[in-house]
């Protein structure tokens, strides 16, 4: 086997942060270095206790927890912002059942502790010890954590290979009237890393929404008959059923889309990503309607910025189910 590739996780877990997390966790071509932790789908202390939970539950008690960032940089700061309104969700304000994210995954309370060191420590620690390119981020949450540390220490840079972040729509779901959840959290932080020169993989809900696992795959999970197989089919009915909560009749709905694991996915098989484009995107930031929309470079205006992003327009279904069950059959027959 080749050598694994070294990945960072930045998460805001999440049911489907969790799935994500299973897969990098046991997937054997992976070294998974850290788990960076955000205030997104639930407050930080229970992303970070979820976060923990799906360790224990993978057996990698090993793989370092880092609790970040609570609330964006400055997405919140304006009380009237509809980002104020929303941001911490705070713990007890959604109706369990039927929420996508709840405050707690239905796991064990876990007997593992985060890590003394902040995300943003831990991630400009680790990457100035690294060698120049050797270090994948995976974000599949706001990217508070990772613009703190570039623009806390810039010599991290060329440590990163690439950012392979799960954010962003054009065509499908925006969040608001303009933007997906992880860039509406943190317009800010989405920019400062457009901006830094790192190539940037953008699997944005255009890719994500091909991402959708059905009952009978959720059953196929189960049957794996292990601990994190059992996690993923159970996550992957509680957002259908959720979905379904939120009008969506036939299961293709967001809410029903896997997008984290995606991400974990395209990080070692990039043709997952049926539909690319090399293209300039940023983010609005002015405080209108389209406040953290994702901007491709679309018009003359635009042609001449740097190509700054590979955005996934599409993705292979087929290829990433079989993926994510080849990992954790594969983890359960190794025990
Ligand atoms: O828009 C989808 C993204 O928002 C996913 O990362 C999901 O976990 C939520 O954070
Ligand atoms: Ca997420």
């Amino acid at each position: 086997m080749s050598e694994k590739k070294k990945v960072i996780l930045d998460v805001d877990t999440g049911s489907d942060d969790a799935i994500a997390l299973c897969a990098a966790l046991l997937c054997e071509e992976l070294d998974v270095l850290g788990i960076c932790t955000v205030g997104g789908n639930v407050e930080v202390k229970n992303t970070t206790d979820n976060t923990l939970r799906v360790v224990e539950c993978c057996g990698r008690p090993q793989v370092g927890v880092y609790r970040g960032a609570a609330l964006p940089l400055a997405s919140t700061l304006e009380p009237w912002s509809l980002q104020a309104q929303e941001l911490p969700r705070k713990e007890g304000g959604r109706d369990q059942e039927t929420a996508v994210h709840t405050d707690h995954l239905p796991l064990p309370p876990t007997t593992l502790h985060a890590q003394e060191k902040s995300a943003c420590v831990f991630l400009i620690e680790t990457l100035l010890a690294a060698q120049d390119g050797e270090i994948t981020l995976v974000p599949v949450g706001p990217m508070t954590n990772i613009a703190l540390a570039i623009r806390a220490d810039e010599r991290i840079l060329p440590k990163i290979r690439q950012i392979v972040m799960m954010g962003g729509s054009h065509d499908v779901y925006p969040r608001t009237q303009a933007s997906e959840f992880n860039v509406w959290a943190d317009p800010e932080a989405v920019e400062i890393v457009l901006q830094s020169g790192v190539p940037v993989t953008m699997v944005s809900l255009d890719a994500t929404s091909h991402a959708c696992l059905d009952r009978h795959q959720a059953a196929l999970l189960r049957e794996i008959d292990s601990a994190p197989a059992r996690l993923c089919a159970e996550l992957v009915e509680h957002r259908l059923k959720a979905s379904a909560a939120e009008g969506d009749t036939d299961g293709t709905g967001v809410g029903a889309a896997i997008h984290d694991a995606l991400a974990v996915c395209a990080v070692l098989h990039p043709e997952v990503l049926t539909e690319t484009v090399q293209t300039s995107c940023h983010v609005d930031l002015g405080h209108g309607y389209a406040y953290g929309e994702t901007v491709l470079g679309r018009n003359y205006k635009f042609s001449e910025m740097p190509k700054n992003c590979l955005y996934a327009k599409s993705a292979d279904s087929g290829l990433f189910f079989d993926w994510l069950y080849g990992v954790l059959q594969a983890a359960k027959r190794q025990g």
